[in-house]
């Protein structure tokens, strides 16, 4: 099959000058990433879409919906770098890439001294504790909590009014109306030519 590692047309403005370091990226995570576990095997095309061009939408929304130049970003549950790498990639904000598991930690802190991204940091910690602590920052998760169960973790810590952005990738079209505190504003994309995916937007103001 033929590899096309295409730009949708909202990125082609935004995105598509940092393409060589995404290819460099996109080299790390079909050998390293899979050599080492830390995604399991996948086409050339499918890393490309669904990692990385779903990636730099959550950079496309950071920078819609926030002033960038206010806030931290925290990818918690990031794995490979997923959507933390490639948002370091495009911006010049930090970016902390958290994950609870060393073996992922230590592969991310040699990608980074490879793709030299000084605004990304690889931490060791429980994602829980950061949203326990979380203030002024721009939080991305994709693939690691839903969206439901992230509305009732800040509910019960009464994480009102800390100025938190959260943006978490979710599965389909959401039905469910949030009787809640946080706003949550649904984000539909393509991926690619044929394929939508969706980012729910958390708010707390
Ligand atoms: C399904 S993977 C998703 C990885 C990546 N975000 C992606 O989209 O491919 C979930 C990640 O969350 C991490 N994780 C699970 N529980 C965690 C916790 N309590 N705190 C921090 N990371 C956690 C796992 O180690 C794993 O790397």
């Amino acid at each position: 099959m033929n590899f096309e590692p295409q730009i949708p047309e909202w990125g082609l403005d935004d995105f598509k000058n940092h393409q060589d370091k995404l290819f460099e990226y996109h080299e790390w995570l079909k050998n390293t990433a899979i050599k080492t576990g830390l995604i399991s095997k996948k086409t050339d095309q499918f890393i490309w879409d669904e990692f990385i061009i779903h990636s730099l939408y959550f950079a496309k929304l950071i920078k819609k919906f926030k002033n960038l130049s206010e806030c931290e970003i925290i990818d918690l549950g990031t794995g490979a770098g997923i959507p933390g790498i490639p948002i370091s990639i495009v911006n010049k904000t930090n970016v902390s890439l958290v994950d609870n598991k060393q073996k992922r930690i230590y592969e991310l802190e040699r990608l980074v001294k490879i793709l030299n991204l000084n605004n990304a940091k690889p931490i060791k910690k429980d994602a829980k504790t950061i949203l326990k602590e979380a203030k002024n920052s721009i939080i991305v998760m994709r693939c690691y909590v839903s969206t439901s169960n992230i509305v009732k973790t800040l509910e019960k810590k009464q994480l009102k009014d800390n100025n938190l952005t959260i943006f978490v990738s979710s599965n389909s079209q959401s039905s469910e109306i949030f009787n809640s505190m946080f706003h949550v504003k649904q984000e539909k994309f393509l991926i690619n030519k044929n394929n939508f995916r969706y980012i729910d937007v958390i708010t707390d103001m």
